[in-house]
């Protein structure tokens, strides 16, 4: 690829030889699915982020999933998350027939506002859980969050699908709340293509999570091929689901567990070139930094009206300069089904309506290299240059 002239796609998964020979090794080991390397990667990422257990599946949104059903929602309860995220955030709300409450985000952060937060909590009845999103990479305001939940007796899911390895001085984000969940989708900061880890400091959480991960089945597949009671021998404890990561997947993810320090590091640097080409330019305003970013999406907000064109201009301007670029988010509560669930309008989460208009998501992937950074920066400041002229 030359970093000079080829297109920059907005993402793109970094897998070397070590990921190849992974998943060779669990291909010619004879056992495909969740087994001892899913223990391995289990463990090693506890000990990354430093929780007492982790648990692998095949998405962050069966994590989410797993996570709300572990904390006994269910109909009659309410869920408050912030409109600002992806509908995997929400939807696992509705899958369990509890009702969701938006709270809007701050332009501080682009997370949920601690201080409407507490007004939404002091007007919602039965609010049994906050699902906080670490937008970007960015970790909320826990210090705010975690005790406005204790006082109105919620349950705090980080939805950390974005945010590894975020560490701030408090410890890693996902591992702050109740529960935490990250993503590996093709996309992230890690990836196993598809796949996700659960982490939870609370024991009877994570027992149930890991017995509902599989069929809600007491025992392991693997346990039961390697134990000596007999294989055969299962008891179904809940009408569980199927959400466990197999081998070959938790393979891809040590290798990836092993090089995110450096990813960060790469990521964190093309962040502070875009932060200084941008800084100071009309109409542009940079992402709003903070303690422990993992800089999973480097997201500009353009002000049209100083910079001289709107987001989707710009967006069509660069793929015309050989740059992608994306969109996060499209609020969930200009959706159709939360808008007309809920009846909501536009104009119901200001913030996040505004961050959705005017934002756009720059490449930022390992990899991606300085060469490549400069053109994508040059390419936003030539096409504001010819827009205003
Ligand atoms: C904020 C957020 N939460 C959850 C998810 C769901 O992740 P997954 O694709 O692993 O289910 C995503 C997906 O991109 C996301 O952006």
């Amino acid at each position: 690829m030359n970093p000079n002239t080829d297109f920059i796609p907005f993402a793109k998964p970094v897998l070397g030889v070590e990921e190849e020979e992974a998943v060779l090794r669990i291909m010619r080991s004879g056992w495909l699915t969740t087994g001892s390397e899913t223990l391995a990667f289990e463990k090693e990422f506890a000990d990354f982020v430093d929780s007492p257990r982790a648990l692998a599946v095949n998405s962050a949104t069966s994590g989410l999933h797993l996570a709300l059903e572990a904390l006994g929602i269910g109909k009659g309860d309410t869920v408050i998350t912030s409109p600002y995220t992806f509908t995997s955030s929400a939807a696992v709300v509705r899958h369990l027939g509890a009702e969701v409450k938006f709270c809007d985000t701050t332009f501080d952060s682009y997370n949920i506002d601690p201080i409407e937060l507490e007004r939404v909590l002091a007007s919602t009845k039965n609010c049994r859980a906050i699902v906080v999103v670490h937008v970007g990479g960015l970790p909320c305001d826990m210090e705010a969050i975690l005790p406005l939940a204790r006082r109105y007796g919620c349950a705090v899911v980080e939805d950390a699908a974005h945010a590894f390895p975020s560490r701030i001085q408090a410890g890693y984000a996902g591992t702050l709340g109740d529960v935490g969940v990250y993503s590996f989708y093709a996309t992230k900061t890690i990836t196993t293509g598809e796949g996700g880890m659960i982490v939870s400091a609370n024991e009877k959480l994570a027992t149930r999570m890991a017995t509902m991960r599989t069929h809600g089945i007491d025992r392991e597949v693997w346990d039961r091929y390697t134990s000596s009671t007999p294989s055969w021998a299962y008891q179904v404890m809940e009408a569980g689901f199927k959400y466990n990561l197999p081998d070959i997947l938790s393979a891809i993810g040590r290798v990836q567990l092993r090089k995110a320090n450096g990813f960060l590091n790469e990521r964190r640097s093309i962040a502070t070139s875009y932060d200084k080409a941008f800084s100071g330019s009309p109409g542009l305003t940079i992402p709003p930094r903070g303690e422990g970013h993992a800089w999973h999406l480097y997201s500009l907000r353009v002000d049209p009206e100083k910079a001289g064109m709107n987001r989707d201009t710009l967006i069509e301007a660069l793929a015309s300069k050989g740059v992608g670029a994306s969109v996060h988010f499209i609020p969930l509560h200009i959706m159709p089904y939360y808008a007309e669930r809920y009846g909501l309008t536009p104009d119901s989460f200001p913030h996040a309506l505004s961050l959705y208009n005017d934002t756009l998501s720059l490449p930022i992937w390992q990899g991606m290299g300085a060469d490549r950074a400069t053109r994508v920066a040059a390419a936003v400041l030539s096409a504001l240059d010819t827009g205003r002229r």
